[in-house]
């Protein structure tokens, strides 16, 4: 109607692993405001990460009260909602009450290795890449098939809320027998609250974190489902990152307005970097770290052990684009250990003081592999590790040598990067909470031997998904983004030499296998 056509702005909700934020864009696509907030994770057991799903949505809805009072905009004057989250995390519900049945379980998390295992004997002949050729992925934790899987086979023995005092009506294994569960990743989770518990769907480029999408139709895969043994029905319906979802439920302070855009939170960087055309990359640095390349309209199959993943799709006509990617686990969540739980960092806003006391790690190799290894190794054996420590260590140096190793298997994803697309990179554009680190970009700059590039607004994430949101509104054309224009951007230049870095590329891979084959396999 008149009233909606008329709202000049867009509402992005990013919710990552960390925190939540939302930020509020204008017509010319300019930021007018931005507020986010911290929230836990539980850690139950070693291996183990899992979110309070309410409590995700409490930080959610704050932060939409937050930049709503403080911009003093009203729900008619957004054109749309653009919604951006943490992936594969898996959340299962109750459709006819809308209470969580357990906690929802991390992209992170681990807990699955054992039940990984068995599949990978008992249903996949012991192949990783079993369902590679259908869904783009190689079979491990990360993926939300195989934590569904784990729901079906173990919930509620292992305390549904993760004692968090929630009481659970069904275990899932039962709600989905009685035809009441819903799983979804959390985009179809705030999804499903904004609009009053009416739409159950996902976009693309979330559904292709699962596994049981084919990545070439990009619809759910008959095979898939019933491989992990997982029905159709529980599924949230599949649709393009660029068109109407759904409006917000009457009484909500934005009611009325569409959800317009959603896409992955890696998927929608990339968007918000502007890295729309064939050969574009990208690399986040926030709780994970995660280089996208476009490929273009084709899903390109890696043999070195990247992803291949639907990059974006804006509007259910539209062709989708892909991408392959390189995912680390552990960036910021890394930081965030040396700060919570070994007490060596006091703030986030330290970081480049404490690593700047000393110019090396004084041989100091730290793989921080607390959920295993992902790309390109893909091992849930893997477990972290600090080698090189002498009574000369300091906390400088486990710091210095943290964001080295984020910067390490950067390089190594790089690497593989060019030998599957067969195309050289000459520049990496960064973007995400830790790039505020200037030490970490410069070691990166180094341990690659190329420029990084700092653009001015490090927000892709969030901005990405208003984009979305904006083309399929009308309020933003797609060959109009305003992220081409590089004003304020920081570029970082290699400092050493080719034989340092091959030095320090071999000792690194020394320290991986140090990490490799740790904890005790259970089948
Ligand atoms: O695949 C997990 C990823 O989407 C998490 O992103 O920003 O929370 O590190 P982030």
């Amino acid at each position: 109607n008149s009233l909606e056509m008329t709202g000049r702005h867009i509402i992005a909700i990013d919710q990552g692993t960390s925190s939540s934020r939302c930020i509020i864009y204008d017509e010319k696509q300019k930021k007018v405001a931005s507020k986010s907030h911290e929230f836990p994770s539980i850690h139950l057991h070693p291996g183990w990460t899992e979110q309070d799903p309410e409590v995700i949505m409490s930080s959610v809805e704050q932060c939409i009260r937050d930049v709503m009072s403080q911009t003093g905009l009203k729900s008619e004057d957004f054109r749309g909602i653009g919604i951006t989250n943490q992936r594969e995390t898996t959340i299962a519900w109750d459709r006819h009450t809308g209470q969580p049945l357990s906690n929802a379980i991390v992209w992170l998390d681990a807990r699955n290795a054992a039940l990984l295992e068995r599949i990978l004997a008992e249903d996949a002949k012991g192949d990783r890449d079993f369902l590679r050729a259908k869904c783009g992925l190689p079979l491990s934790t990360y993926f939300s098939a195989v934590k569904i899987r784990w729901l079906l086979e173990n919930s509620p023995a292992v305390s549904c809320g993760g004692g968090t005092g929630r009481l659970n009506a069904f275990e899932v294994a039962e709600a989905v027998r009685q035809g009441r569960c819903c799983f979804g990743t959390v985009d179809s989770w705030i999804i499903w609250n904004l609009t009053g518990g009416t739409i159950h769907a996902t976009d693309v480029t979330n559904a292709s974190r699962t596994m049981l999408m084919d990545i070439n139709s990009c619809k759910w895969d008959d095979y898939l489902c019933n491989f992990f043994g997982i029905p159709k029905e529980t599924l949230p319906e599949i649709r393009s990152s660029a068109e109407v979802f759904g409006t917000v439920r009457a009484g909500h302070v934005l009611e009325g307005v569409k959800i317009a855009g959603v896409l992955g939170d890696q998927q929608a960087a990339l968007v918000g970097q502007s890295c729309l055309s064939p050969g574009d990359a990208k690399n986040t640095y926030g709780t994970g770290c995660f280089m996208l390349f476009n490929t273009g309209n084709k899903p390109v199959q890696s043999t070195c052990g990247l992803l291949t993943t639907v990059a974006y799709q804006f509007g259910p006509s539209s062709k989708p684009a892909y991408a392959l990617e390189g995912s680390v686990a552990v960036a910021g969540v890394g930081l965030k250990w040396l700060r919570d739980r070994l007490g060596v960092l006091r703030s986030f806003e330290d970081i480049d003081a404490e690593a700047s006391k000393t110019d090396t790690t004084g041989d100091v190799y730290f793989v921080p592999a607390f959920s295993g290894l992902f790309a390109p190794y893909w091992r849930e054996d893997a477990r972290g590790t600090i080698v090189g420590m002498t009574q000369y260590t300091e906390s400088c140096h486990v710091i210095r040598a943290l964001l080295e190793a984020i910067c390490f298997q950067t390089r190594v994803i790089a690497d593989a990067m060019q030998k599957d697309s067969g195309q050289k990179l000459r520049q990496l554009r960064v973007d995400g909470g830790l790039t505020n680190s200037r030490v970490l970009l410069q070691i990166q700059s180094d341990l690659l031997g190329i420029p990084v590039v700092k653009p001015d607004d490090v927000e892709a994430t969030a901005f990405g998904s208003a984009f979305a949101a904006g083309i399929s509104t009308g309020l933003y054309t797609l060959n109009d983004t305003s992220v081409e224009d590089d004003t304020g951007k920081e570029v970082y230049h290699n400092k050493i030499t080719d034989r340092e870095r091959k030095e320090r590329m071999d000792k690194w891979d020394k320290a991986v296998e140090r990490s490799l084959d740790w904890a005790p396999r259970t089948t």
